[in-house]
């Protein structure tokens, strides 16, 4: 019997997850469907959740706004626990599980596809919203020198930093909080945004001799060339990319996570970069 599964934010129209999955489904022989996009409204988003689980569906991606909402109501695995987000579910025996796939998605693209090691690397995480809290523990099991988490309101990049004490049982002391003023003269091997001013044709106040020699900038927005991006083409970056790949690397851990299988993501994000 076919395997049902959706995506659910609000809004969600442009989401690509459906052609995504669907081109998994394809390669991998799968039998399932996900062409289902859920808008749901802002007050009912536990509503549309419990309506496609009963209706026998197998599992959700959620997207914006509800990753925290999803962590609230699921039991998390994994990365999700600290995160405080998730952004898939999998219906078991009429439970809940829930998992972020964010920042192993965003760690898979940069170390996989880029081929860029974290590793003992500086690192700028721009933004401490959801988008920062789903990637950072993944980023910092890659053992980067050091984090510096900057943040427009610098009371947030301390939470986020105080929730990471510790990764694999061993403290951490590598990684500052910090607003856009705190590392002038500093230099960043990788540099990623994490906030959401591209979606609004911004981007935070950055000094002009942020990127070290090779730095790789990674926008999490994708499909269009932002301020940040426009920023660090100009200011010295060695490579500039925006998130398609951690898009589709994201949904690939999301598909082995419903189905023990995992896809090939190059075909699927070049199909993507064509048809953006
Ligand atoms: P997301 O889930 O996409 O991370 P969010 O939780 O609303 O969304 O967080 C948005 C992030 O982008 C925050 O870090 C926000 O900074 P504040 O916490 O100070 O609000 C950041 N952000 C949004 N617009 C920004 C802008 N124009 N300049 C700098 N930071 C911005």
């Amino acid at each position: 019997m076919t395997d049902h599964y959706a995506v659910i934010g609000n809004p969600i129209a442009h989401s690509k997850s459906p052609q995504i999955h669907t081109a998994f489904k394809q390669q991998t022989g799968e039998d399932i469907e996900y062409t289902t996009r859920i808008c749901a409204p802002l007050d009912g988003f536990e509503t549309e959740v419990r309506k496609f689980q009963e209706a026998g569906g197998k599992g959700l991606n959620v997207t914006v706004p509800f990753k925290h909402e999803a962590w609230n109501i699921v039991r998390s695995q994994g990365d999700a626990r600290n995160a405080g987000a998730v952004n898939t579910i999998k219906f078991v025996d009429g439970q809940m599980l829930g998992y972020n796939t964010d920042g192993i998605g965003l760690v898979h693209d940069i170390r996989d596809n880029l081929r860029f090691a974290i590793k003992g690397k500086q690192v700028l995480l721009l933004g401490a919203g959801g988008a920062a809290h789903g990637v950072l523990e993944p980023l910092l099991q890659e053992l980067p020198a050091r984090v510096v988490i900057a943040n427009r309101t610098l009371e947030k990049a301390q939470q986020l930093r105080a929730q990471f004490q510790t990764i694999n049982g061993i403290p951490i002391d590598s990684v500052t909080a910090s607003s856009y003023d705190g590392f002038q003269g500093e230099r960043f091997d990788l540099v990623i945004n994490a906030t959401s001013a591209g979606l609004t044709g911004n981007m935070p106040p950055l000094p002009n001799d942020l990127f070290a020699d090779g730095a790789l900038a990674y926008e999490m927005v994708y499909g269009k060339t932002t301020p940040f991006m426009q920023f660090a083409n100009a200011h010295g970056a060695f490579k500039v990319v925006d998130g398609l790949g951690m898009l589709v690397e994201q949904a690939a851990e999301s598909f082995f996570i419903w189905r023990k299988v995992r896809p090939q993501t190059a075909p699927v994000i070049e199909m993507l970069r064509r048809s953006v």
